[in-house]
């Protein structure tokens, strides 16, 4: 061995074999690291990249959002799409972080008893999901999912859907003062076939305005919450060309 690989390795010795000297040179090297991942983070505004399409809920959207919570709708559903092969193949295209951007609290979850809902806007009919959470065992027999008709006896009713969203503003979400302002009416009027949407479909893009539980006499519970699973996962278009060269950016860091 040579005269320096012998400084070298006795030097290694002293440190293995000397318990605090080992745990000081780990708190040290540990530190290091650490700091590398985490300071950068202090200096970035935002770390979520921005996506087309992405929007604030409507007041009808997140008051069917809020149902969805106060039901604990979540105990048994995640909304987050792994970029893994089977739950694409299975729930499609997954989840972008942009996509929940504006959930306060985000519905990501672990727990699947029932499936992933984060794309599932558009795959079944109004009808269909009133009648699956009216009765899920009409739809699939074994399924385990609690009956929620009583949804459609419920008028909707949110104390203040002005205050709704600027609690929202205040947490960041951009909705504009109009959007503040017209919260109540805007509410109504996406599910109210006799009401007028106004500049709604503009303010709120891609926003569904119809009668979505079948009683146009009068927007309850089950308006909302079907309002809000039929949007969910609809909003970014991830088969455009601008989408793709923004995953493309995604995948290249
Ligand atoms: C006890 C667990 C449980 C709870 C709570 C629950 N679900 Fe489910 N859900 C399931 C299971 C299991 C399935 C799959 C079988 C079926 O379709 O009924 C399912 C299926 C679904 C589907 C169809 C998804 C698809 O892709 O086929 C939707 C939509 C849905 N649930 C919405 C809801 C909503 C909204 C709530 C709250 C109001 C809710 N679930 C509460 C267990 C649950």
């Amino acid at each position: 061995m040579s005269n320096k690989n012998e400084q070298v390795s006795t030097r290694h010795q002293k440190l293995e074999r000397n318990v605090t000297l080992m745990a000081v040179a780990t708190l040290v090297t540990v530190a290091i690291g650490g700091l590398v991942q985490i300071t950068p983070l202090f200096y970035l505004d935002n770390t979520i990249e921005k996506v087309e399409g992405v929007r604030p809920y409507t007041p009808l959207e997140q008051a069917g959002r809020d149902i969805y919570i106060r039901e604990g709708c979540y105990v048994c559903h995640s909304q987050m799409i792994r970029p893994f092969r089977d739950e694409v193949e299975r729930y499609g295209f997954y989840s972008l972080a942009a996509e929940s951007m504006y959930d306060h609290p985000f519905q990501w979850g672990s727990k699947r008893t029932g499936p992933d809902l984060a794309r599932v806007g558009g795959r079944y009919s109004d009808s269909w999901h009133v009648q699956h959470l009216t009765d899920p065992q009409s739809v699939v027999p074994e399924s385990v999912m609690p009956q929620y008709g009583f949804l459609a006896e419920n008028t909707l009713k949110v104390a203040d859907p002005s205050a709704m969203l600027t609690a929202l503003s205040r947490v960041g979400v951009p909705y504009s003062e109009t959007d503040i302002e017209k919260a109540a009416s805007d509410m109504i009027a996406q599910a109210d076939p006799d009401a007028d949407p106004g500049d709604l479909a503009t303010r709120y893009p891609k926003a569904q305005i119809r009668d979505f539980d079948g009683d146009p006499t009068r927007v309850t519970e089950m308006d909302a919450l079907v309002a809000y699973l039929q949007m969910l996962g609809t909003l970014v278009d991830v088969n455009s060309a601008a989408a793709q060269q923004e995953l493309a950016e995604e995948k290249g860091r």
